[in-house]
Parts: structure tokens; C-alpha cells; sequence
């Protein structure tokens, strides 16, 4: 495993759209495994392939609940809405109110191209559709309501 660069705001990587995984080989499970240890060396809850150069569909997320993978993956159903406030790896310092769907149902794939479905709630919701948005090379200062100072965050 190794840690990857992770690509920061302005870097134009991060406005294009990653492209479907189609094959599930060692380069993707390698890929998987750098990007939960760079998330992890950067104290961040969640990584899109794009942030660190790579323009593939795959996500990985880790709430301190155990790491969840995301391959192809895409919200086939939302509910509700809830404003709170996010940051961003490749965004520094800079951290926004956005509003997200309270709840979200995702279709994805494992490491081994095998199809699941999974539901998040509240932050996990929120870290879905923030990471699914890197695949579509959206970023959450684009939908920021109101952007706070990071020293008045709980
Ligand atoms: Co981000």
C-alpha cells in the first residue's frame, strides 16, 4: 500500500468525469487499498478516485464505522434534506454549509465487480453524495449555502 497525492482545488482533474470500472483486477484493488490509506494519513472520513489523479469510478468512506468501498457507484433513491457542514480533502480550510438528502440509497459494486446496495443516514448520506459528486467532477463549494470559519465548527 502506499499514501497518493492528493490533488487539490484547482487542479482541473478534479472538474472532469471519472469513467465506469469495468475491469476488476489487482490495479483496482491496489487502487482501493492506497486510497483507504491516504484517506486514513489524512484524517478524512472519505476519498474519490479523481482526488488522487485517478479519473475511475471509486470511492472509499470511512465514518469510524468500518470502511465501506464504492465501485460504479450511483444514488438510485434520496429523502428529506438536511443543512450541515462539510470540508474536502483537496479543499483546505475551507468548509461550507451544504444541503444533502437526510437519507440516500446507493448501487454499487465491491472490489470484485459484484453488484449491493447500500442505505446511508445523516453523515453517511452526506459523505455519499459528496464523494458520488468527485465521480461527476462536482465539488461542495459549488453548492454551498454559506460558508463558515472552521474554528466555529463542533
Ligand atoms: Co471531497
Amino acid at each position: 500500500m502506499a499514501i497518493r497525492n492528493i490533488r487539490k482545488y484547482g487542479d482541473e482533474i478534479l472538474r472532469k468525469k471519472a469513467k465506469n470500472v469495468k475491469v476488476f483486477d489487482d490495479n483496482l484493488r491496489i487502487l482501493l487499498e492506497d486510497m483507504a490509506e491516504t484517506m486514513k494519513d489524512a484524517n478524512g472520513v472519505g476519498l474519490a478516485a479523481p482526488q488522487v489523479g485517478i479519473l475511475k469510478k471509486v470511492v472509499v468512506i470511512d465514518l469510524g464505522e468500518g470502511l465501506i468501498e464504492l465501485v460504479n457507484p450511483e444514488i438510485i433513491s434520496e429523502e428529506g434534506e438536511v443543512v450541515e457542514v462539510e470540508g474536502c480533502l483537496s479543499i483546505p480550510g475551507v468548509n461550507g454549509e451544504v444541503a444533502r438528502p437526510r437519507k440516500v440509497k446507493v448501487r454499487a459494486m465491491d472490489r470484485n465487480g459484484k453488484e449491493f446496495d447500500i442505505e446511508g443516514e445523516g453523515m453517511l448520506a452526506r459523505a455519499f453524495c459528496h464523494e458520488i459528486d468527485h465521480l461527476n467532477g462536482i465539488l461542495f463549494i459549488d453548492k454551498v449555502i454559506k460558508f463558515v470559519n472552521p474554528d466555529s465548527e463542533g
